[in-house]
């Protein structure tokens, strides 16, 4: 059966110029759960490349690579969400945050939000509401993770009630110690309330001039890593293409008593972290330094791809040979440890990305899938639901069998 790829319906809020057209594709005609290993192909092309469909009604013409495909009306077991993750990457294996059973996981402030489906532990659910008899759970108590937990300032009830709410957390699904960030990760939606739209508010509740965005009810937010470096100034985009991101260990126990900004892109620098002494175990050569871009393994294109809550220290190169000093930042290269410091520079490259015309907010629907490139965007959890609303999400996304790659030297010498 031959592939197709629809455009997906962008929000009205997409910016007619600024928002990649190519950055989601509805995929149609075959059955995610049922894939030959020729459709595998088609899909993994759709996700990283350039469509270049041969065959008449293959692949549509289009000039970079996708990041987010949608199948509707999907019907898929999670031994079959397991081996399409599994695809992306054969020698992958384990959950992208390890087992889930450690000690660190416990602790960690990820651990209230997932629950291991027994027979795949490479699924878990997500979600909200009380779920009964799933997939060999008698019951679970799922909680959509709220901002009111992790944010510094919370929206006030008056305009929680008004459908104020805030994106939650801006993230790649890494583990960002010991494990590789996953190349692709599945979503499912099983059970989808409805409810009215919401409106994310960017700033604090005091300054109503911030950017709001108006989104369907439990959306996932998607925002483009490739656009995130494109618009970024030349100084800024130098810089990016000049240094690494030193991650804490055990980023997600040493972040749990922070508190996060209001658009969610990061931690408010206020010393809450938990002292390196104080975090479970942990191992320097377990520590994970990865490059702020990374490179589409097909297209070669740069994707800004930092999980900003986890980074600890920036590691800067020296311009190289011959590249102009004039406005360039830490032109000899630096060791940055200031944590401070760290988070003001990745929140001024990264927050022009999550303008609200960037924004992919994805309206789901029952028996949605969305596989999305993890390595080529950023996502959020956004609003808040009723305890009463029962949402329920198989997610899978499997630590990767390599490191993401950089950079080129060429790629710094036209870019710095
Ligand atoms: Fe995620």
């Amino acid at each position: 059966m031959a592939i197709e790829l629809a455009p997906i319906a962008l929000p009205a809020t997409a910016s007619r110029t600024d928002f990649d057209p190519d950055f989601g594709r509805e995929v149609k005609g075959v059955k995610p759960g049922e894939l030959t290993p020729e459709q595998f192909k088609e899909i993994e092309t759709a996700l990283y490349t350039v469509g270049l469909g041969s065959s008449p009604g293959a692949l549509n013409l289009c000039t970079s690579q996708h990041g987010i495909l949608l199948f509707r009306d999907a019907a898929l077991t999670p031994e079959q969400q397991y081996a399409l993750t599994k695809a992306f990457d054969p020698e992958s294996e384990s959950y992208g945050h390890g087992n889930n059973k450690t000690q660190s996981t416990k602790k960690s402030i990820l651990h209230p939000d997932l629950k291991t489906i027994p027979r795949v532990p490479q699924v878990q659910l997500i979600g909200n509401g009380m779920v009964y008899n799933h997939e060999g759970l008698e019951s679970a108590a799922l909680k959509h993770p709220s901002h009111t937990t992790f944010h510094k300032t919370r929206v006030s009830p008056e305009n929680e009630a008004l459908g104020i709410t805030r994106f939650y957390r801006w993230h790649i699904d890494a583990a960002l110690y010991d494990y590789n960030p996953p190349r692709a990760t599945t979503l499912y939606g099983i059970t989808v309330p409805g409810g009215d739209r919401q409106t994310v508010r960017y700033s604090d509740d005091d300054d109503p001039s911030g950017e709001i965005l108006s989104v369907p009810l439990g959306t996932t937010a998607f925002v483009s890593g490739k656009k995130m470096f494109q618009i970024l100034p030349p100084e800024l985009k130098s810089l990016a293409v000049r240094t690494s991101v030193r991650y804490a260990p055990h980023p997600y126990v040493w972040m749990a008593p922070a508190r996060a900004k209001s658009d969610g892109l990061g931690i408010v620098n206020e010393g809450l972290e938990l002292p390196l002494s104080e975090l479970p175990e942990w191992e320097q050569s377990k520590i994970k330094t990865l490059p702020i871009l990374w490179k589409n393994p097909v297209t070669g294109e740069l994707h800004f791809q930092v999980h900003p809550c986890g980074a600890q220290e920036l590691i800067v190169k020296p311009l190289p040979l011959g590249a102009s000093r004039e406005g360039a930042l830490y032109p000899d290269g630096e060791h940055i440890k200031d944590l401070g410091k760290v988070r003001e520079l990745l929140h001024s490259m990264q927050r022009p990305g999550i303008a609200p015309g960037l924004v992919y907010p994805h309206d789901w629907k029952e028996r949605d899938l969305v596989l999305f490139h993890n390595r080529g965007l950023l996502h959020t959890v956004v609003g808040a639901f009723k305890p009463d609303q029962v949402r329920a999400f198989h997610q899978c996304n499997l630590a990767a069998s390599d490191v993401p790659a950089g950079p080129t030297e060429q790629d710094i010498i036209a870019w710095a």
